[in-house]
This record gives structure tokens, sequence and C-alpha cells, in this order.
């Protein structure tokens, strides 16, 4: 092992192949809060580890962020490598982390990376709680970066337009929309809201776009959906909990199961 994220996750990704006897992987999903349940319809269980039998994973810090990896043989005869949580920014342990699972994914076969999340719904007028929306493009105000360097590599479509075309197959009336990341733990205040609305956010959150980025540096071709969970902090005057958040995940699983499942299988 050494301290080069890429040999670290190619390491992960033999680890890995070696763990679930699958030698290439096509598809990844990164769970994010919430999402968890949904997993259980994306085919059929080949086996299932914690992370942290792979180098460079840590233990899951979050509730609801199980923290475990599935590899799943899908109804279509895909890989499919499931990731039941992820290591976010807020956790402290800097950046390598958060991106090591992508990485370790395109270290495994992978071409094609889900990353699904949480968000608060920062246009109540048109969204709904419980409403799937595709990531069209991010702003990134993480302050952080995965990658470093000289690596100006181009974001003009991080989010891949053709399989945002592919879950319109399965879903025509599903919206998209800027997700907007912060670093957290925190909320954001009502404040901060009012500017992601301003500067063209849709949805607010704490993660993906750095998964989205590091998959991108891949060569991986990136979908990105949020659930929404809650309008965001001040638009509607109640506080936010991360309970309820978990809750309105459990509420939809079946739904974005069967949405996750179909877009897989179109692959
Ligand atoms: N803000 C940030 N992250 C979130 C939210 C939110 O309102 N809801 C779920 N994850």
């Amino acid at each position: 092992m050494t301290n080069d994220p890429y040999a670290l996750a190619t390491d992960a990704a033999v680890a890995l192949k070696g763990a679930t006897g699958i030698d290439s992987f096509d598809v990844a999903l990164v769970m994010g809060s919430g999402w968890v349940p949904a997993a259980d319809a994306l085919g059929e269980t080949v086996a299932e580890i914690p992370v942290t039998d792979l180098p460079g994973f840590t233990p899951a810090a979050v509730a609801g962020h199980a923290g475990r990896i599935r590899a799943v043989r899908t109804g279509s005869g895909k890989n499919a490598l499931i990731f039941l949580g992820r290591t976010h920014l807020y956790e402290g342990r800097g950046v390598e982390p958060v991106v090591h699972g992508v990485r370790t994914a395109i270290k495994a076969g992978v071409g094609t990376v889900v990353l699904t999340n949480a968000a608060g719904g920062l246009r109540p007028e048109t969204q709904k709680v419980g409403e799937a929306i595709l990531i069209s493009d991010h702003i990134n105000l993480t302050g952080a970066n995965p990658l470093t360097g000289a690596t100006f590599i181009d974001l003009t479509e991080v989010y891949s337009r053709r399989l945002r075309a592919l879950v319109r197959e399965v879903e025509p009336a599903m919206a998209e929309g800027v997700y907007i990341a912060f670093r957290g733990p925190t909320y954001e205040t009502p404040a901060e809201i009012q500017m992601c609305r301003t500067i063209g956010g849709d949805m607010v959150g704490m993660s993906t776009v750095l998964e989205a980025v590091a998959a991108r540096e891949g060569g991986a071709e990136v979908l990105g959906i949020s659930l929404v969970t809650n309008p965001g902090a001040g638009l509607v005057g109640e506080p936010l909990n991360h309970q309820e958040v978990l809750e309105v995940g459990r509420a939809t699983a079946t739904r974005m199961g069967a949405l996750l499942a179909q877009v897989v299988n179109k692959l």
C-alpha cells in the first residue's frame, strides 16, 4: 500500500475482485442518505462486504450510511457495484476518502457511475418532497477538489446528457436541476439558501460533486439523481433534521429502487 490515491484504489479494486469473485464491474451506484433501501431492487446479491475489508476505506460515520459494498448481478446481466453509504467531506478525513469509492470502482472496470443523494429543494414552488430530480450540473461550494496539480479537466458535461435521456425514457416527466454542494455538516442558513436560489441552484446537499469530478477524471460517464427530502432551510419555516431525510428515503425506497433498476437495465 502507498499514499498514492490511485495506487490505493488499484489495491482496493484487486481486493474487491477477490472478495466478490467478480472480475470486472460495469456500473457503480452510490446510495446516498435515504437511498440505501432502494438498493434491494437492483438485482441478485452476489456478495456483500463491509467497506473496511478493502484498503483505503474508513468506517461509516453517519446513521443511514451503512458503509457496505454489495456486488449485484442485474436483470440484464450486468455486474453492479453498490456502495451502501459514502464518505462525506464533513467527516474531516480530507477529500481522498470521499472519492476513493468511485476511484476503486473505476479501477474495477466501471464505465458508468450513478450518484444518488438526499437534497434540500430550493424551488418548493415546483418541487415536492419525495420527488427525484436529475442533476444537470453542479456548483461546488465545498471549497475542495479531488484533483491537484495541472489537471485542468473539462467539466462542460459532468452529468451525461445521454444518461439523462435514458432516465427520461423510464420517467419522461422527471425534472432536472443544478445541485449545489456545501461542505456541511450543518444544514444551510436561510440566507445561504436564498443565495443558492439566486446563483441558479435547484437542489442543495453535502455530497456528489467531488465524486462526480473524480469519476469524470477517471473517464466514467456520470448520472446524478437527487431525492428531495425537504425544502431548503427557511423556505417553509420548519427546522430541518436528519431523521426526516431518512424517513423520506424509506417512504420512497420502492419507487426509487424500481427507477434505478429500470435505468441500470437500459445501460
Ligand atoms: N441541505 C443539505 N443537505 C441536505 C438537505 C438540505 O436541506 N436535505 C438533505 N440533505
